[in-house]
């Protein structure tokens, strides 16, 4: 199964920010448990290289890397264990050190012209963030229509009470979010409530036919 095979069949991508590399383990443990080995770690605290090392070791859970900016950071990721690496935006020479390392682009497009830009790039599944407010899943259904073959993975303002819209479009891989992986909790150590938020959002998904 390669990892977009992977993020199609999790349909769920918890957004992490992690303050302490000391609570990979437990947070990688934690998601387990709630029925979802994945998770999207971001490059927005210094903890970020070291905690995808330490989840990727496990070898039970697929790590990424988020809020990629640079080749450089990619390279980093990748050295740690990501599969896969996400950004905000779109950025060519994040793309083409994706491409050079062997994992997978996820780069940010909402707009037309982005969507087209990426898949100059030979990007055919891009992160729609920030979801809510570019519109949400009624901008996702309306770029689907000319570009029939291009995925989206929604971010950025999405939770249990929306999730689902986004879920139910056909042209939508996973939906990604921190609502399942709040960072005060895990920064208290309180991991059993992960296990609870992602718990409840695997179990809100709709089943495979
Ligand atoms: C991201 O990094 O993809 C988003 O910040 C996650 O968005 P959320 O916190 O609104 O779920």
């Amino acid at each position: 199964m390669d990892t977009t095979d992977q993020l199609a069949q999790a349909r769920l991508v918890p957004v992490v920010v992690l303050d302490d590399a000391g609570h990979a383990d437990a947070l990688a443990q934690a998601l387990v448990d709630g029925g979802l080995p994945l998770a999207e770690i971001t490059f927005r605290t210094a903890a970020g290289p070291e905690a995808i090392r330490i989840m990727a070791a496990r070898g039970d859970v697929v790590v990424g890397a988020g809020t990629v900016l640079t080749p450089e950071q990619v390279d980093r990721a990748v050295d740690a264990g990501a599969t896969f690496v996400v950004s905000p935006g779109l950025s060519r020479p994040v793309v083409e050190r994706c491409r050079e390392r062997g994992v997978l682009a996820l780069p940010g497009a909402v707009t037309a012209t982005e969507v087209q830009a990426a898949l100059e790039l030979g990007v055919e599944t891009v992160k729609f963030f920030p979801a809510a407010t570019s519109g949400g899943a009624a901008a996702i259904a309306a770029l689907a229509a000319p570009f029939p073959g291009v995925r989206f993975v929604p971010t950025g303002g999405i939770g249990p009470g929306t999730v689902q819209e986004y879920l139910d479009l056909p042209s939508v891989t996973a939906v990604g979010g921190s609502w399942m992986v709040p960072r005060d909790r895990i920064a208290a150590g309180d991991l059993a409530e992960v296990t609870r938020r992602t718990a409840a959002a695997v179990a809100a998904l709709p089943r495979a036919e």
